[in-house]
């Protein structure tokens, strides 16, 4: 008796769980409305940052003025800081749309990131050293190029050379007043070495190669969505907007100059015609008006080393997106009086700030959509209602024993990637968690999608290419976009619900339009592009 009581005390009624799922759903809702007002926000936010100095969305004048169109030809050598890897890469642009690419990667530890500038700058001029011992050693495999403006000698010959030049690809913001030079803003992304901030970036990475005596001269520098812009030009023929879904989220597009006021009459702003734009968008909305902020958004940016800042990145990103989760399944799992996920054990991995790697997240969509014919939809029965699915998360949960053959080995799935994945142990997962986590994990993904699309339509409109609510027919048959970064590359589905999030804002005649693509090495051929608008180096 005495022990049925206690068990009595300690069990949730069903409403009240389905309570707290209904909470935690309701808190990552994001309808129509609340899309369009967000990207209304952004339209607001473009301008003001196009105006002034110093705005959370920092709308950043590059000097690049003009896209390649593919017949460019030339070789050359980049390096690339983004936000998990460091590359340096040698580029040959055919002339043709197409390149070729010779590339090393290296790792940047943790105590890089956050130790002295100098060191990682360093640590940067290393790096290019040993790439150009490498390719040094190797058999010169560049023809030299017929176009006396733009042929340029294999790094072999160049290295005969006074000094090499070098474009840097940058992934983190810069306050440019020139294509080669620029004080950085902030970091971002986890980064955070001291000495770094509000100097010049280009000056940072030249004294390093001075210290180490190596004839390389960083003559250009471009941030990775530009790098992405410059590409998919390239290969395309030519872009409007490169943009980035991977560790962070940013977007450069090209402006009118006309509309870049705060360039005020400088000689940039007089010449008139176009520039490329890095809009830092990632640091939409820091003050969270908008933003459909969660109590597990909070605590993530309570506990990152910059609160309060980069808030939309905070909702998208790769390096984001697992920990928002993680806070998710926290909450579950501490869930009182009766513990909703896991029997409310944890483990070492998901009591770890970061312990969830987005990644997981992948491999549970995955195993949850493999098979299914209509990738999107949750369950392969449930009726559509308005287009909408019904109810199907709960229903999962609580009724796993009702589910179709193939929903419970998909869950098994999911319960095995939990249980080697989060370091959970099997007898503490049933399906029904399987369930829940899978709901979680798309809980977030879905959100994440639905925002970037506010802020590709943003573009499209302050480019005038869509209206919000859509009724606009563009001129151009097809409006192109490149885009990177491991999340769009590898997330499941990520692009289809980036599309649909584009579609409910700027309709189905603009969307279709969209010709979205790869931004193949953006990074790489980006920056090495940005030297083909700085010859004057050579002089
Ligand atoms: C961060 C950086 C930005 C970069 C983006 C994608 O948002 O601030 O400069 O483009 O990550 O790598």
């Amino acid at each position: 008796a005495h022990m049925s009581a206690t068990s009595s005390l300690l069990t949730v009624s069903p409403d009240r769980a389905r309570r707290i799922f209904d909470d935690i759903e309701e808190q990552f809702r994001l309808d129509r409305d609340a899309l369009i007002k967000i990207t209304e926000q952004f339209l607001t936010d473009f301008r003001l940052g196009l105006s002034e100095y110093n705005q959370a969305m920092a709308m950043i004048p590059t000097f690049v003025t003009g896209v390649p169109n593919g017949t460019e030809t030339g070789t050359f050598l980049a390096l690339d800081l983004g936000g998990t890897n460091l590359r340096v890469c040698e580029v040959q642009l055919l002339g043709n749309h197409q390149f070729h690419l010779r590339q090393q990667k290296y790792k940047v530890s943790e105590a890089l990131k956050t130790g002295e500038a100098s060191a990682l700058f360093d640590y940067l001029a290393d790096s290019v050293d040993a790439f150009l011992t490498e390719i040094g050693s190797e058999s010169p495999t560049m023809p030299p190029t017929s176009d006396p403006f733009t042929s340029s000698p294999s790094l072999l010959d160049m290295t005969q050379q006074p000094s090499i030049p070098l474009g840097l690809t940058f992934s983190f913001p810069v306050e440019q007043t020139a294509l080669d030079q620029g004080k950085i803003l902030t970091w971002t992304k986890g980064f955070s070495a001291k000495n770094a901030v509000g100097h010049d970036v280009v000056q940072l990475l030249q004294d390093a190669f001075n210290r180490k005596h190596l004839h390389v001269r960083c003559v250009a520098l471009v941030n990775d969505t530009v790098g992405a812009l410059l590409s998919r030009a390239y290969s395309a023929g030519g872009c409007i907007l490169g943009s980035i879904f991977g560790t962070g989220t940013n977007g450069a597009y090209l402006e009118r100059v006309e509309n870049i006021k705060k360039l005020g009459d400088s000689p940039a702003r007089q010449k008139g015609g176009f520039m490329v734009v890095n809009t830092e968008w990632g640091g939409f909305n820091n003050s969270r008006t908008v933003l459909p902020t969660t109590s597990f958004d909070n605590k993530l940016d309570r506990e990152s080393i910059n609160p309060r800042l980069q808030a939309f990145e905070k909702f998208i990103s790769g390096m984001y997106l697992g920990e928002i989760t993680r806070n998710v399944l926290l909450s579950l799992i501490d869930a009182a009086p009766r513990p909703l996920l896991f029997n409310g054990k944890s483990s070492d991995d998901l009591n770890r700030h970061y312990g969830l790697d987005t990644a997981v997240m992948s491999e549970i969509e995955e195993a949850w959509e493999v098979g299914r014919e209509d990738p999107l939809s949750g369950h392969s029965d449930a009726p559509k209602v308005n287009g909408v699915r019904p109810d199907w998360q709960f229903m999962h949960f609580t009724d796993v024993d009702k589910l179709p053959h193939e929903d419970v080995v998909r869950l098994e799935r999911i319960r095995g990637i939990i249980t080697q994945r989060m370091g959970i142990s099997a007898s503490d997962v049933s399906l029904t968690d399987a369930a829940i986590v899978r709901w979680a994990v798309s809980l977030v993904a879905e959100r994440a999608a639905k925002l970037s699309g506010c802020a590709v339509a943003a573009v499209l409109v302050q480019t005038e290419r869509a209206r919000i609510g859509g009724g606009f027919v563009p001129d151009e048959e097809r409006i192109i976009i490149g885009v990177d970064g491991s999340l769009i590359q590898h997330y499941p589905n990520f692009g289809t619900k980036l599309r649909d999030s584009i579609r409910s804002l700027v309709g189905a005649e603009v969307e279709q339009r969209v010709d979205i693509g790869l931004a193949k090495d953006g990074s790489g051929v980006g920056g090495q592009f940005a030297i083909y608008l700085r010859l004057d180096y050579r002089s």
